[in-house]
């Protein structure tokens, strides 16, 4: 049977992800907002510690499930998601470029994964604008999970006050990572 890592299509290195993994640190913090998940779960931390990693982990333990609540669960890559709405947006085309995002905004559940990895557009920035907004004023019946190596004063340069505003406010489970990248550990990474 396919994990759920791999059925939203996550790269293989997730698909076996477990939230009895994850570092004691940080453990029962993320825990205790995957039982109660209101509003946002901020992940922060430098490439390599495991923000996807977990992301996959709630998507295996406990997302998952949620789809057969007939609840809409999604998960995204940033830089994926804007390469669809670009590719939407194309020559000749007549979808509506926002639509993929409108999807976003209306999830029950939504992972956004490396939060601020494309450059920024003024497009771009509207973009998030919009989604931070409709899901700051579902509140508590959205949950979303965003990972990021930005830190809050970036998100605020980057993206504009508007958007670090409906973001900060509602973040009120950050986790910040150790500084360390799994992937150049020898026993870990490199396989
Ligand atoms: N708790 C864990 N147990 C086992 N493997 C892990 C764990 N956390 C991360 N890894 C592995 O370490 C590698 C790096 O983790 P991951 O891709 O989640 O980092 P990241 O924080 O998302 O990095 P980036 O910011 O570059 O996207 C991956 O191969 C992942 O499978
Ligand atoms: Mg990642």
């Amino acid at each position: 049977m396919k994990s759920q890592a791999e059925e939203f299509k996550l790269p293989y290195a997730y698909w076996g992800a477990s939230l009895s993994h994850i570092d004691s640190k940080i453990a029962s913090e993320i825990i205790n907002w995957v039982k109660n998940p209101i509003n946002i779960l901020f992940l922060r931390g430098v490439p390599g510690c495991g923000k996807t990693y977990l992301m996959a982990a709630i998507l295996n333990d406990s997302w998952g499930k949620k789809r057969n609540e007939n609840k809409t669960v999604r998960y995204m890559y940033e830089k994926r998601m804007f390469n669809k709405i670009r590719m939407k947006a194309g020559p000749g085309s007549f979808e509506d470029p926002m639509g993929y995002a409108m999807d976003l905004c209306e999830a029950d559940y939504l992972m956004i994964d490396d939060f601020g990895s494309s450059k920024e557009t003024d497009f771009i920035r509207d973009v998030w604008e919009m989604i931070m907004d409709e899901r700051l004023n579902w509140g508590k019946r959205r949950s979303t999970v965003i990972s990021s190596n930005l830190s809050n004063e970036e998100i605020n340069e980057r993206f504009g006050g508007r958007t670090a505003s409906r973001i900060l406010c509602k973040a009120n489970t950050q986790v910040l990572f150790d500084n360390y990248d799994r992937r150049l550990d020898p026993v870990m990474g490199r396989k």
